[in-house]
């Protein structure tokens, strides 16, 4: 069977945009890269000391782990050397990373990234992953500034993930279509494995930590009730599937169909998932395979980002369940109430 590797279908597809001259393909080639070096190391975690708490706490307040901070220095690393885009905003870095060779000044993308999506996964040997988002800037000249990652979400240009799980997978859009490319480790490759990947409209898996119940939204409760009920000709009640590691159970979901919640809590009240590098790349990911992504009332990708950090609930996955827990958000919100 015809091989094709990850390499080869950027190129195939560079055909996509008329006007390429290749920056996007060289971007995303450079991202392949970085998530093979980090992989190698995810598969060596237990075998040398990179596992456990590094001491740091991030800016998020978490407690950062070692891998985190390689993931972090290996996607810049990949970015800075193939000179494509002019910075970078990570999870791991309060301030933007600006990416100052003579050729990455002039790049028109700035990337945002999770490079170690699920941390508190990564000593218990539980998949874990790496989400990233591409921009054209919207400065000209000069230094890049926050302003030029404050673009909603529909304006991506590319967004994907990498999931090390028990195989790697790189999952991208360019905005047409989501194809998803699996390690070759024989021969160092991602090769296509899932063209063309859709979310079944139907689901019967819901995905959310029920540990943070007495503070959910009573739409979210309601909805929860609704999962549990036995109901045949509905196929209820659905599976609870919840991984902690959000690239693990989207990627799930994403196959299977299913719905991922991660609404506001008493600890988050405006949710945990970051709107830049978490939910919007996602978001534009599951659109594209004929999914929705609310903050449990407005699209993801509508939402006018504030700040690098910030933080948005998350309602994820197959269309109908998302639709069914937004008529519960708006018929047992506090707001329905007048
Ligand atoms: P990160 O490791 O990048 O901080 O992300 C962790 C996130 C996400 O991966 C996961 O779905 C969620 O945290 C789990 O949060 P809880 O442990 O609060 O359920
Ligand atoms: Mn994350
Ligand atoms: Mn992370």
């Amino acid at each position: 069977m015809q091989v094709t590797t990850l390499g080869q279908f950027i190129i195939e597809r560079q055909g996509d945009f008329p006007y390429a001259k290749g920056e996007l393909s060289r971007l995303l080639r450079d991202i392949g890269i970085a998530a093979k070096v980090v992989n190698r190391e995810v598969n060596k975690a237990g075998l040398v000391d990179i596992l456990g708490e590094y001491g740091t706490i991030n800016i998020q307040g978490e407690r950062v782990k070692k891998l985190d901070v390689y993931a972090n220095e290996q996607f810049i690393a990949a970015l800075s050397a193939g000179g494509e885009t002019c910075a970078v905003a990570s999870e791991e870095n309060e301030g933007l990373v600006h990416i100052n060779s003579i050729v990455s000044k002039n790049a028109k993308y700035v990337v945002c990234v999770d490079p170690l999506d699920g941390s508190s996964n990564i000593d218990v040997n539980v998949s874990i992953g790496t989400i990233f988002s591409i921009y054209r800037r919207t400065s000209f000249t000069g230094k890049v500034e926050e302003m030029d990652y404050l673009q909603r979400g529909t304006e991506q240009i590319a967004a994907g993930y990498v999931i090390y799980g028990s195989s790697t997978m790189l999952v991208y859009t360019t905005g047409k279509d989501v194809n998803g490319f699996t390690l070759d480790p024989s021969i160092g490759e991602f090769c296509l494995s899932h063209p063309n990947m859709k979310c079944p409209q139907e689901g019967t898996i819901y995905s959310i930590n029920e540990g943070n119940y007495v503070h959910f939204p009573d739409g979210v409760k309601q909805f929860i009730k609704y999962c549990q009920v036995e109901d045949g000709p509905t196929s209820r009640p659905y599976s609870s599937r919840y991984i902690g590691s959000l690239v693990a159970d989207f990627h799930r979901n994403l196959l299977k169909g299913g719905i991922f919640i991660y609404p506001s809590t008493l600890k988050s009240p405006q949710g945990k998932l970051r709107l830049l590098y978490e939910c919007n790349p996602l978001a534009l990911i599951i659109e594209r395979a004929g999914g929705k992504a609310s903050d449990g009332s407005r699209r993801i990708l509508d939402i006018q980002p504030a700040s690098l950090h910030q933080r948005t609930p998350l309602f994820i996955g197959s269309t109908n369940l998302v639709n069914l827990a937004e008529e519960m958000m708006l018929k047992y919100s506090p707001l329905a109430a007048h």
